[in-house]
């Protein structure tokens, strides 16, 4: 390794975002880092007014010159940028003056704050499901034992009656806790053992596309975006589509209280690599993103998103993400969700390891 190629390789090792700006805040230099995190090569960044890589940020530019001006040390932290292709980060930033007495530079390095946050929103999505789990299971003991005694007493009764009249009031009462059955056992969650097959990822995705296809209105249109070199998947393809459905038809219905706008749900997918899932690295997974350009999830769920019964609609019973999360849960993958007003994106990762997935 030549003592001259040395700084740079360093800098393009930085886990950090690394750019360089002149006095008119154009980037001079951009690490490996801030090219990924700007999605453009280094010939497309050099000279390129910084506010321009950026669609919005809560960065103070202002600051930044008086940095180039009078030196001084800025940092900041959580920033949100916005980029021009609709994509949010959050990272602390701190911004050195690098003059010398030729010229004036700037040196800003961005430290994405996502990966941190993202293994908190993951433990937190844990956390809440085995305590929903632990609650569901102990309230569904305790409905469902009176509920069988209630249904059988009441057909005994059924039987020993005459009058018609009578007997339907019986049959309500079989009726009603069958109902209830049915809602604990929802609640509990699908308990079958996933039979595992390979698949491809997409045909799934084609199916959920045209089961959503009735419900879509006029107004809402879904774009796909595949990688086709995605292998075949080992998974149960009913899970996942149920699964993924869950998620495009939330989209769907939010996308939906607001007819006046054009929606759009645009569902990706990719490979990546050494993805973090419950403390396990997996080397490769399929990734399948459903983003949606709606309102947002109201602020106030989006930190019990996945407990049952979390829902903000009038007739919703809050269990699909639940649902969906527990379905992924088999296949050792996880979803992760981001949200903004105009943005939403859920992230599901599955394993592409068949001996990983058959564990
Ligand atoms: N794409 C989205 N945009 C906006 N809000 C969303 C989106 N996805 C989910 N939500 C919010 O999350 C809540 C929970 O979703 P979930 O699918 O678990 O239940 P639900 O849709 O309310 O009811 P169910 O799916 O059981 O019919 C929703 O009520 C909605 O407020
Ligand atoms: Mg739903």
């Amino acid at each position: 390794m030549s003592e001259l190629t040395t700084p740079e390789i360093l800098l393009d090792n930085l886990s950090t975002a690394v750019i360089l700006l002149d006095d008119k805040l154009r980037i001079q230099y951009a690490n490996h880092n801030a090219q990924t995190l700007f999605e453009r090569s280094l010939n497309l960044l050099v000279n390129c007014p910084i506010h321009q890589v950026v669609a919005t940020s809560s960065l103070d530019f202002g600051r930044f010159k008086n940095s180039s001006h009078y030196g001084e040390v800025y940092s900041d932290s959580e920033v949100t940028f916005k980029f021009t292709d609709g994509r949010y980060t959050q990272a602390d930033v701190s911004v050195t003056n690098m003059a010398d007495e030729n010229k004036s530079q700037l040196l800003v390095e961005i430290r994405s704050v996502e990966q941190q946050k993202k293994i908190s929103q993951e433990n937190q999505q844990r956390a809440q499901q085995r305590a929903a789990r632990e609650l569901v299971r102990g309230l569904a003991h305790e409905i469902k034992n009176p509920l069988g005694g209630i249904r059988g007493a009441a057909q005994l009764l059924s039987k020993q009656l005459v009058s018609a009249e009578l007997i339907e009031f019986t049959s309500i009462i079989v009726e009603q806790s069958d109902r209830l059955t049915n809602l604990v056992d929802r609640l509990l969650g699908p308990n079958l053992r996933p039979t595992f097959s390979s698949h491809n990822i997409h045909k799934i995705l084609e199916k959920v596309c045209a089961l959503v296809d009735l419900d879509l209105s006029h107004n809402v249109a879904i774009t796909r975006d595949y990688d086709p070199s995605i292998p075949d998947v080992y998974i149960d393809q009913d899970m996942i589509q149920q699964a993924t459905l869950n998620i495009v038809r939330n989209s769907l219905q939010a996308l939906s209280e607001f007819p006046e706008i054009p929606g759009k749900i645009r569902i990706v997918t990719r490979i990546e690599r050494q993805v973090i899932v419950h403390g396990a690295c997996f080397p490769l997974c399929a990734k399948i993103q459903i983003i949606d350009n709606g309102p947002g999830i109201p602020a106030e769920l989006q930190n019990t998103l996945f407990y049952p019964m979390v829902t903000s609609k009038k007739d919703g019973s809050g269990l699909g993400l639940s649902i969906s999360q527990t379905l992924i849960g088999h296949h050792r993958g996880k979803i992760e969700v981001e949200s903004w007003h105009g943005r939403t994106a859920f992230t599901i990762y599955l394993p592409i390891d068949k001996k990983e997935t058959q564990k």
